[in-house]
């Protein structure tokens, strides 16, 4: 077998090997860091929709006590801001959806569904735990979710969900005095949860890593193609050279100009005492050739 292709054999396998493990360690890393990520922006979205409900509470509804009185402002009402402004979010981030999941809640369309309700549930035996995240699956596909409890920490909430006879009248008009009721101070009533598609991370770490990877084999190329060039031009053909004066000398031809040995590396060091016992072989020849 040639020294080039002993050599490019190594190499490939060795190139093999690397892209391998790096392969599958990046993808996992990438993997965890875009599913990080994801979950980090869904616990800032969910900030801000807590931020605007604090907003709601605080400051827009004592402004709208006397409207009320003749109708109905959702705009008072925190759920309905916080869900308004996370709607605003989706322009930017269509993946994400939030949902305000309640057990008992005055608009029906935030009743908790079957895994909603074990999530309640859970944030209501364990008092102490401010969130959860998951992966579940969906007709859709697998979803990722981030959940915080929903807990009633504002005396203000209780005139809209503690008995029907303290509630704004316009609001029992347009939302009855059957749900949202009943509720009680530090209760844990729902959960705040933020979904997105799994395959939202997917494709970003699938991004990243074809990003990395392709940089990382255009690296190894260069290297392949630096090392295959050193090799020929240091190691093959100054063997090559060397090889060809000593077959020519062993003809006896003795006009061949000897092999050019500067530099100190190894092949200039052979290419010298190559040279050197060439002379000294000449010499011996020569007198050999006076002594006959
Ligand atoms: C002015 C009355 C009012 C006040 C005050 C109020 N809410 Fe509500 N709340 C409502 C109404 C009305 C809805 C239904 C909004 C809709 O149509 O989605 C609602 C919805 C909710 C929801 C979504 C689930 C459901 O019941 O539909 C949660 C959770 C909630 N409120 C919690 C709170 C908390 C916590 C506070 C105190 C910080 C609070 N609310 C204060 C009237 C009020």
């Amino acid at each position: 077998m040639r020294l080039t292709l002993k050599f490019n054999l190594v190499l490939s396998l060795l190139f093999i090997a690397g892209i391998s493990v790096s392969g599958v360690l990046s993808w996992k890393i990438l993997q965890n860091n875009a599913q990080r990520e994801v979950i980090e922006r869904a616990g800032l979205m969910m900030e801000s929709a807590t931020a605007i409900r604090w907003y709601t509470i605080n400051e827009i509804k004592p402004l709208l006590t006397l409207p009320m009185k003749k109708v109905f402002l959702p705009q008072s009402v925190p759920a309905y801001g916080a869900t308004k402004a996370f709607g605003k979010l989706r322009d930017k981030y269509p993946q994400y959806t939030y949902k305000e999941a309640t057990l008992n809640p005055t608009n029906l369309e935030n009743r908790t569904v079957d895994w909603e309700s074990d999530i309640v549930q859970y944030f209501r035996n364990n008092p102490k735990k401010q969130e959860i995240t998951g992966v579940r699956d969906t007709p859709t596909g697998k979803s990722l979710y981030l959940a915080r409890p929903m807990v009633v920490d504002n005396v203000a909430c209780l005139v809209c969900h503690s008995t029907p006879d303290i509630a704004p009248k316009t609001m029992i008009s347009r939302y009855g005095s059957a749900n949202g009721f009943g509720w009680k101070i530090n209760e844990t009533i729902g959960a705040r949860i933020v979904s997105v598609p799994a395959s939202l991370p997917f494709k970003q770490a699938k991004k990243a890593f074809t990003a990395f990877m392709g940089s990382f084999a255009g690296v190894l190329a260069v290297i392949f193609i630096m090392m295959n060039v050193m090799l020929r031009y240091i190691v093959i053909r100054p063997v090559r050279k060397m090889s060809h004066i000593a077959d020519e000398v062993s003809k006896g031809n003795t006009e061949i100009p000897e092999i050019p040995s500067k530099g100190k590396d190894e092949m200039s060091i052979l290419a010298s005492s190559f040279n050197r016992m060439r002379r000294s072989l000449t010499k011996a020849m020569e007198m050999l050739e006076k002594e006959e």
